[in-house]
Protein backbone atom coordinates (compact mmCIF):
# COMPACT_ATOMS: atom_id res chain seq x y z
CA UNK A 1 0.00 0.00 0.00
CA UNK A 2 1.21 3.33 -0.95
CA UNK A 3 2.32 5.69 2.09
CA UNK A 4 1.05 8.97 -0.32
CA UNK A 5 -2.79 9.96 0.63
CA UNK A 6 -2.51 8.00 4.01
CA UNK A 7 -1.35 11.09 6.16
CA UNK A 8 -4.72 12.23 4.58
CA UNK A 9 -6.62 9.46 5.44
CA UNK A 10 -5.10 9.00 9.04
CA UNK A 11 -6.60 12.29 10.05
CA UNK A 12 -9.75 11.82 8.55
CA UNK A 13 -9.90 8.46 10.62
CA UNK A 14 -8.65 10.23 13.72
CA UNK A 15 -11.43 13.13 13.12
CA UNK A 16 -14.58 10.35 13.27
CA UNK A 17 -12.84 8.06 16.12
CA UNK A 18 -14.18 9.99 18.50
CA UNK A 19 -17.76 9.60 17.26
CA UNK A 20 -19.26 6.79 19.63
CA UNK A 21 -22.83 7.00 18.97
CA UNK A 22 -24.94 4.02 17.29
CA UNK A 23 -25.49 0.56 17.75
CA UNK A 24 -24.02 -3.15 16.58
CA UNK A 25 -26.57 -4.80 14.64
CA UNK A 26 -27.48 -7.29 17.41
CA UNK A 27 -30.14 -8.94 15.48
CA UNK A 28 -27.94 -11.40 13.89
CA UNK A 29 -26.21 -12.45 17.59
CA UNK A 30 -23.31 -13.40 15.96
CA UNK A 31 -22.56 -10.06 14.65
CA UNK A 32 -22.67 -8.68 18.09
CA UNK A 33 -19.57 -9.78 19.00
CA UNK A 34 -17.86 -7.31 17.04
CA UNK A 35 -15.42 -5.49 17.97
CA UNK A 36 -17.29 -1.67 18.02
CA UNK A 37 -13.90 0.23 17.84
CA UNK A 38 -12.66 -1.23 14.70
CA UNK A 39 -11.67 1.61 11.76
CA UNK A 40 -10.29 1.54 8.58
CA UNK A 41 -10.26 3.28 4.96
CA UNK A 42 -8.90 2.39 1.57
CA UNK A 43 -9.05 4.02 -1.74
CA UNK A 44 -8.62 2.19 -5.04
CA UNK A 45 -7.97 3.23 -8.09
CA UNK A 46 -8.90 2.49 -11.45
CA UNK A 47 -4.79 2.49 -12.39
CA UNK A 48 -4.18 -0.32 -9.30
CA UNK A 49 -3.01 1.92 -6.65
CA UNK A 50 -4.10 1.12 -2.95
CA UNK A 51 -4.35 3.27 -0.31
CA UNK A 52 -5.46 2.79 3.12
CA UNK A 53 -5.41 3.38 6.92
CA UNK A 54 -6.90 1.62 10.39
CA UNK A 55 -8.11 -1.45 10.07
CA UNK A 56 -7.62 -2.21 6.66
CA UNK A 57 -6.91 -6.21 6.68
CA UNK A 58 -9.35 -7.31 9.60
CA UNK A 59 -12.12 -9.43 8.33
CA UNK A 60 -16.18 -8.66 8.84
CA UNK A 61 -19.13 -9.89 7.25
CA UNK A 62 -19.69 -8.65 3.72
CA UNK A 63 -23.71 -8.30 4.84
CA UNK A 64 -26.02 -5.97 2.06
CA UNK A 65 -22.97 -5.06 0.57
CA UNK A 66 -22.94 -8.78 -1.35
CA UNK A 67 -26.34 -7.39 -3.48
CA UNK A 68 -25.19 -5.04 -5.72
CA UNK A 69 -22.25 -7.96 -6.42
CA UNK A 70 -24.66 -10.43 -6.81
CA UNK A 71 -27.34 -8.66 -8.93
CA UNK A 72 -24.43 -7.47 -11.35
CA UNK A 73 -24.00 -11.38 -12.04
CA UNK A 74 -27.47 -12.37 -12.13
CA UNK A 75 -28.10 -9.26 -14.84
CA UNK A 76 -24.79 -10.94 -16.33
CA UNK A 77 -25.78 -14.74 -16.22
CA UNK A 78 -29.86 -14.00 -17.22
CA UNK A 79 -30.02 -10.93 -19.18
CA UNK A 80 -31.45 -7.48 -18.24
CA UNK A 81 -35.25 -8.40 -19.67
CA UNK A 82 -34.96 -11.33 -17.01
CA UNK A 83 -33.91 -9.58 -14.03
CA UNK A 84 -36.63 -6.33 -14.51
CA UNK A 85 -39.95 -8.90 -14.84
CA UNK A 86 -38.70 -9.73 -11.31
CA UNK A 87 -37.04 -7.12 -9.85
CA UNK A 88 -37.92 -3.32 -10.00
CA UNK A 89 -35.30 -0.38 -10.10
CA UNK A 90 -37.54 2.08 -8.20
CA UNK A 91 -36.25 3.57 -4.63
CA UNK A 92 -38.55 1.65 -2.28
CA UNK A 93 -38.05 4.63 0.74
CA UNK A 94 -38.14 2.14 3.68
CA UNK A 95 -36.02 -0.10 5.69
CA UNK A 96 -33.88 -2.94 3.83
CA UNK A 97 -35.90 -5.57 5.86
CA UNK A 98 -39.36 -4.34 4.57
CA UNK A 99 -41.65 -6.53 1.88
CA UNK A 100 -42.00 -3.58 -0.36
CA UNK A 101 -43.26 -5.42 -3.10
CA UNK A 102 -45.39 -3.59 -5.97
CA UNK A 103 -49.33 -3.63 -5.06
CA UNK A 104 -50.23 -5.95 -7.88
CA UNK A 105 -47.28 -7.78 -9.46
CA UNK A 106 -45.64 -8.65 -6.12
CA UNK A 107 -41.95 -7.58 -7.59
CA UNK A 108 -39.67 -6.16 -5.26
CA UNK A 109 -38.68 -2.39 -5.74
CA UNK A 110 -35.55 -2.80 -5.88
CA UNK A 111 -32.15 -5.69 -5.87
CA UNK A 112 -30.77 -3.35 -2.81
CA UNK A 113 -33.77 -4.00 -0.35
CA UNK A 114 -33.76 -7.96 1.30
CA UNK A 115 -36.63 -8.68 -1.08
CA UNK A 116 -34.77 -7.84 -4.30
CA UNK A 117 -31.86 -9.34 -3.19
CA UNK A 118 -33.68 -13.03 -2.36
CA UNK A 119 -34.59 -12.64 -5.54
CA UNK A 120 -31.51 -11.52 -7.06
CA UNK A 121 -29.53 -14.31 -5.38
CA UNK A 122 -32.38 -16.82 -7.20
CA UNK A 123 -31.25 -15.76 -10.83
CA UNK A 124 -27.20 -15.72 -10.26
CA UNK A 125 -25.68 -18.43 -12.46
CA UNK A 126 -27.49 -20.13 -15.78
CA UNK A 127 -31.07 -21.64 -15.02
CA UNK A 128 -31.48 -24.93 -13.36
CA UNK A 129 -28.28 -24.65 -11.61
CA UNK A 130 -28.31 -26.74 -7.59
CA UNK A 131 -27.99 -24.46 -4.63
CA UNK A 132 -24.91 -25.57 -4.27
CA UNK A 133 -23.94 -24.72 -7.65
CA UNK A 134 -25.18 -21.45 -7.56
CA UNK A 135 -23.55 -20.73 -4.42
CA UNK A 136 -20.06 -21.62 -5.74
CA UNK A 137 -21.26 -19.34 -9.07
CA UNK A 138 -21.48 -16.45 -6.16
CA UNK A 139 -18.42 -17.19 -4.82
CA UNK A 140 -16.43 -17.46 -7.27
CA UNK A 141 -18.00 -13.68 -8.79
CA UNK A 142 -17.46 -12.02 -5.94
CA UNK A 143 -14.18 -13.18 -5.29
CA UNK A 144 -13.28 -12.25 -8.98
CA UNK A 145 -15.19 -8.62 -7.82
CA UNK A 146 -12.47 -8.74 -4.98
CA UNK A 147 -9.15 -10.20 -6.50
CA UNK A 148 -8.68 -13.12 -4.24
CA UNK A 149 -11.13 -16.17 -3.01
CA UNK A 150 -13.96 -14.74 -0.66
CA UNK A 151 -15.05 -17.63 2.21
CA UNK A 152 -17.75 -18.17 4.22
CA UNK A 153 -17.94 -17.68 7.62
CA UNK A 154 -20.06 -20.78 8.95
CA UNK A 155 -21.19 -18.96 12.39
CA UNK A 156 -22.95 -16.19 11.23
CA UNK A 157 -24.31 -18.12 9.10
CA UNK A 158 -25.57 -20.31 11.56
CA UNK A 159 -26.45 -17.76 13.79
CA UNK A 160 -28.65 -15.63 10.99
CA UNK A 161 -30.64 -18.86 9.78
CA UNK A 162 -31.59 -19.02 13.51
CA UNK A 163 -33.25 -15.57 13.34
CA UNK A 164 -34.27 -15.66 9.41
CA UNK A 165 -37.93 -15.39 10.22
CA UNK A 166 -38.38 -11.83 8.33
CA UNK A 167 -36.39 -12.85 5.46
CA UNK A 168 -38.09 -16.18 5.24
CA UNK A 169 -41.66 -14.17 5.29
CA UNK A 170 -40.54 -12.23 2.31
CA UNK A 171 -39.62 -15.28 0.73
CA UNK A 172 -42.91 -16.62 1.04
CA UNK A 173 -44.50 -13.68 -0.09
CA UNK A 174 -42.34 -13.74 -3.20
CA UNK A 175 -43.04 -17.23 -3.74
CA UNK A 176 -46.93 -16.53 -3.33
CA UNK A 177 -46.49 -13.74 -6.38
CA UNK A 178 -44.40 -16.81 -8.34
CA UNK A 179 -41.23 -14.12 -8.21
CA UNK A 180 -39.39 -16.85 -6.63
CA UNK A 181 -40.34 -20.69 -8.11
CA UNK A 182 -38.89 -22.57 -5.85
CA UNK A 183 -38.50 -23.54 -2.06
CA UNK A 184 -38.46 -19.79 -0.16
CA UNK A 185 -36.21 -21.65 2.61
CA UNK A 186 -33.68 -22.87 -0.19
CA UNK A 187 -33.26 -19.77 -1.29
CA UNK A 188 -33.00 -17.53 1.61
CA UNK A 189 -30.50 -19.95 3.29
CA UNK A 190 -28.19 -19.14 -0.26
CA UNK A 191 -29.08 -15.35 0.51
CA UNK A 192 -28.19 -15.84 4.02
CA UNK A 193 -24.87 -17.94 2.92
CA UNK A 194 -23.85 -14.99 0.69
CA UNK A 195 -24.20 -12.48 3.19
CA UNK A 196 -22.03 -13.99 5.29
CA UNK A 197 -19.00 -13.89 2.80
CA UNK A 198 -15.50 -12.35 4.92
CA UNK A 199 -14.18 -9.26 3.80
CA UNK A 200 -11.77 -6.80 4.48
CA UNK A 201 -11.92 -3.00 3.93
CA UNK A 202 -9.20 -3.37 1.36
CA UNK A 203 -11.51 -6.12 -0.45
CA UNK A 204 -14.54 -3.87 -0.21
CA UNK A 205 -11.98 -1.23 -1.92
CA UNK A 206 -11.10 -3.20 -5.09
CA UNK A 207 -14.60 -4.82 -5.53
CA UNK A 208 -16.06 -1.21 -5.68
CA UNK A 209 -13.00 -0.12 -7.75
CA UNK A 210 -13.78 -3.26 -10.57
CA UNK A 211 -17.18 -1.64 -10.83
CA UNK A 212 -15.53 2.26 -11.11
CA UNK A 213 -13.14 -0.06 -13.89
CA UNK A 214 -15.85 -0.89 -15.67
CA UNK A 215 -16.09 -4.49 -14.54
CA UNK A 216 -12.62 -5.09 -14.91
CA UNK A 217 -10.37 -5.58 -12.03
CA UNK A 218 -7.52 -3.40 -11.75
CA UNK A 219 -5.00 -5.71 -10.18
CA UNK A 220 -5.76 -8.88 -12.05
CA UNK A 221 -7.28 -6.89 -15.32
CA UNK A 222 -9.83 -9.79 -15.24
CA UNK A 223 -13.37 -8.72 -17.25
CA UNK A 224 -15.83 -9.40 -13.81
CA UNK A 225 -19.12 -8.28 -15.78
CA UNK A 226 -19.21 -5.52 -19.01
CA UNK A 227 -20.02 -1.91 -19.00
CA UNK A 228 -23.81 -2.15 -19.41
CA UNK A 229 -24.07 -4.09 -16.14
CA UNK A 230 -22.08 -1.56 -14.30
CA UNK A 231 -23.77 0.94 -15.10
CA UNK A 232 -27.32 -0.70 -14.49
CA UNK A 233 -25.41 -1.18 -11.14
CA UNK A 234 -24.00 1.86 -10.17
CA UNK A 235 -27.50 3.38 -10.96
CA UNK A 236 -29.78 0.97 -8.41
CA UNK A 237 -26.64 1.89 -6.32
CA UNK A 238 -27.05 5.60 -6.03
CA UNK A 239 -30.53 5.47 -5.85
CA UNK A 240 -31.59 2.85 -3.65
CA UNK A 241 -27.82 1.78 -2.41
CA UNK A 242 -28.54 3.56 1.50
CA UNK A 243 -32.13 2.52 1.64
CA UNK A 244 -34.68 5.38 3.33
CA UNK A 245 -31.20 7.57 4.04
CA UNK A 246 -30.42 7.23 0.12
CA UNK A 247 -32.09 10.96 -1.12
CA UNK A 248 -29.48 12.69 1.86
CA UNK A 249 -27.07 10.37 0.92
CA UNK A 250 -27.30 11.87 -2.66
CA UNK A 251 -27.90 15.17 -2.07
CA UNK A 252 -25.05 15.73 0.07
CA UNK A 253 -22.46 13.05 -0.63
CA UNK A 254 -23.50 12.17 -4.15
CA UNK A 255 -21.38 9.01 -4.43
CA UNK A 256 -23.06 5.86 -5.61
CA UNK A 257 -23.15 3.18 -2.22
CA UNK A 258 -23.93 1.01 -0.20
CA UNK A 259 -23.87 -0.10 3.06
CA UNK A 260 -23.68 -3.30 5.20
CA UNK A 261 -24.87 -4.24 8.79
CA UNK A 262 -21.66 -5.05 9.59
CA UNK A 263 -20.27 -1.92 9.03
CA UNK A 264 -19.07 -1.77 6.11
CA UNK A 265 -19.50 0.73 3.38
CA UNK A 266 -18.70 0.93 -0.51
CA UNK A 267 -18.54 3.82 -2.62
CA UNK A 268 -17.83 4.00 -6.70
CA UNK A 269 -16.88 7.02 -8.66
CA UNK A 270 -16.66 5.74 -12.27
CA UNK A 271 -13.27 5.96 -14.17
CA UNK A 272 -11.74 6.87 -10.73
CA UNK A 273 -11.68 4.95 -7.77
CA UNK A 274 -13.11 2.16 -5.33
CA UNK A 275 -13.68 3.55 -1.84
CA UNK A 276 -14.35 1.18 1.27
CA UNK A 277 -14.59 1.94 5.15
CA UNK A 278 -15.49 -0.09 8.45
CA UNK A 279 -17.03 0.63 11.61
CA UNK A 280 -19.67 -1.58 12.75
CA UNK A 281 -21.93 1.32 14.83
CA UNK A 282 -24.79 1.95 13.04
CA UNK A 283 -27.62 4.43 12.74
CA UNK A 284 -30.98 4.16 12.95
CA UNK A 285 -31.27 3.00 8.71
CA UNK A 286 -28.17 0.47 9.24
CA UNK A 287 -25.76 2.66 8.14
CA UNK A 288 -22.56 2.57 9.31
CA UNK A 289 -22.18 5.93 11.44
CA UNK A 290 -18.41 6.73 11.04
CA UNK A 291 -18.88 5.19 7.95
CA UNK A 292 -21.14 8.24 6.88
CA UNK A 293 -19.19 10.75 8.57
CA UNK A 294 -15.92 9.52 6.37
CA UNK A 295 -17.62 9.78 2.88
CA UNK A 296 -19.02 12.78 3.80
CA UNK A 297 -15.00 14.60 4.74
CA UNK A 298 -14.16 12.37 1.33
CA UNK A 299 -16.72 14.16 -0.70
CA UNK A 300 -16.23 17.29 0.31
CA UNK A 301 -12.28 17.50 0.74
CA UNK A 302 -12.33 16.28 -2.52
CA UNK A 303 -15.14 17.32 -4.69
CA UNK A 304 -15.97 13.74 -5.38
CA UNK A 305 -20.16 14.58 -5.69
CA UNK A 306 -20.60 13.21 -9.33
CA UNK A 307 -24.32 14.32 -9.68
O1 LIG B 1 -30.84 -9.98 5.38
C1 LIG B 1 -30.31 -9.33 6.28
O2 LIG B 1 -30.95 -8.76 7.14
C2 LIG B 1 -28.80 -9.28 6.29
N1 LIG B 1 -28.26 -10.50 5.76
C3 LIG B 1 -28.26 -8.13 5.48
C4 LIG B 1 -28.77 -6.78 5.94
C5 LIG B 1 -27.88 -5.62 5.65
O3 LIG B 1 -26.68 -5.70 5.59
C6 LIG B 1 -28.58 -4.32 5.56
N2 LIG B 1 -27.63 -3.24 5.37
N3 LIG B 1 -27.37 -2.26 5.90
Amino acid sequence: MRPLIPDYLHEVLAAVAPKTSGEIASYIPELATADPERLGAVFATVDGEVYGAGDVDVEFIIQSISKPFVYALALSDRGFGPLLDKVGVEPSGEAFNEISLERDTGRPRNPMINAGAITAHSLAGPEGLRAEERMERIVQGLSAFAGRRLEVDARVCASEMENAHRNLAIAHMLRNYGILSEDPRGVVDGYIRQCALLVSTRDLAMMAATLANRGVNPLSNEQVVDQAVVRQVLSVMATCGMYDAAGDWATQIGIPAKSGVAGGLIGALPGQLGIASFSPRLDAHGNSVRGVSLFERFSSDMGLHVM
